[in-house]
């Protein structure tokens, strides 16, 4: 990081490791928020259908590339590189893991238990009694594993279910494929984070933002508010102070994936509202709102912009990114009409602002 002043510092481009950009209408109106200030971003592949080929994970790719095209999004924002994922099912063939490592545009293969969350009804229904061949697979290619790490056993209680995770399915895992890369995803609690910094072997995490910033009393103050209801939700103060000291810690196992989930506001304004926060305008200075809460904002640029690309062997990017302190109100809405979305902290003043690099060439 260059100290310009304490007011104004600039970090090598971030990349973000964990990103729902979704298709369609919906992809055309968010991609360029992610591209302003993101060199990269690992893409989900829980759409409907789900991406669960290499073909259709190459397609989606295509898609996003012509969305940035006419996002209006240009500079480095225009350089945004999408890595692909696929979706793993209870049928994913080895055959498949081949393809997706020989493609070199797949990073990743994504387990959502089935029913976890947002589109995640195709997902593993038994990770070990199903996927050991594919599991084999990608040990066997270096293709990282990307894990929702939530039971979905409804007799364990909402907010326990990513520890449970941990010992149900993920000790099991790991005993079973030690070589295999994994990434728990959205870390949210204490005992996930004393997980990843203590496990041996290929283990890391990507930390939200909002999850850096918000304990689950921002679910109900004032009355229950839709849009911070997001899956692993969020949870009590001390996995948060957790969470922040992990991120703040300079260990290369912890890196930046905002989750970044748009819904339209009627779907989360509903009787049974749909999970996902929307961050991606705001992400890097959410980021650094959490990072600065604890005077490390000289820690940031390992977990936004080095560690992820440690974990995944890929370069780090060239260009890089200002960050101003400057008041910066969170718009109360975005997009118009059909696309309408309310973002994180809707209305609310953030300290910290990304300095708009678009024109740059
Ligand atoms: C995500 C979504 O909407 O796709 N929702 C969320 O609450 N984070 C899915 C996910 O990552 O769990
Ligand atoms: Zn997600």
């Amino acid at each position: 990081m260059n100290s310009v002043s304490a007011n104004r510092f600039d970090i090598i481009r971030p990349d973000d490791w964990h990103l729902h950009l979704r298709d369609g209408n919906m992809l055309q109106a968010v991609v360029a928020d992610s591209a302003r200030q993101f060199g990269r971003a690992i893409i989900m592949p829980n759409l409907k259908p789900a991406v669960t080929t290499t073909a259709a994970a190459l397609a989606y790719r295509a898609r996003i590339q012509a969305a940035l095209a006419h996002s209006g999004a240009g500079g480095a924002a225009a350089a945004f590189q999408p890595l692909m994922t696929l979706y793993l099912t209870d049928q994913t063939a080895p055959d498949e893991i081949r393809r997706a490592s020989d493609s070199g545009l797949i990073h990743g293969v994504k387990l959502y238990p089935a029913g976890a969350t947002t589109h995640s009804d195709q997902g593993v229904t038994d990770l070990l009694g199903h996927c050991r061949a594919t599991l084999e697979a990608m040990q066997k290619h270096g293709m990282p594993l990307l894990i929702h790490g939530e039971v979905t056993d409804p007799s364990v209680d909402l907010f326990d279910r990513e520890a449970v995770f941990i010992d149900r399915v993920l000790g099991p895992l790991r005993r079973d494929f030690p070589a295999l890369k994994v990434v728990l995803e959205h870390l949210t609690t204490a005992q996930g984070v004393a997980y990843v910094r203590d496990a041996d072997g290929p283990v890391a995490a990507t930390i939200t933002a909002h999850h850096l910033l918000y304990n689950r009393n921002a679910l109900f103050q004032g009355g229950l508010r839709p849009h911070w209801y997001c899956l692993p939700v969020l949870k009590r103060e001390t996995h948060r102070q957790a969470l922040l000291q992990a991120a703040t810690s300079g260990n290369a196992r912890f890196f930046l994936g905002t989750d970044s989930a748009p819904h339209l506001r009627s779907a989360k304004e509903q009787d049974c509202g749909c999970a996902g926060c929307y961050t991606a305008r705001h992400a890097m200075a959410l980021y650094a709102m959490a990072f600065d809460s604890v005077g490390e904002l000289a820690r940031l640029e390992g977990f936004a912009s080095l560690h992820g690309p440690a974990f995944y062997g890929l370069p780090v990017n060239t260009g890089r990114l200002v960050l101003e302190r400057h008041a910066d109100q969170v718009p109360e809405r975005l997009f118009d009409g059909a696309r309408e979305i309310i973002p994180l902290a809707a209305g609310e003043c953030l300290p910290w602002r990304v300095l708009d690099t678009s024109s740059e060439p």
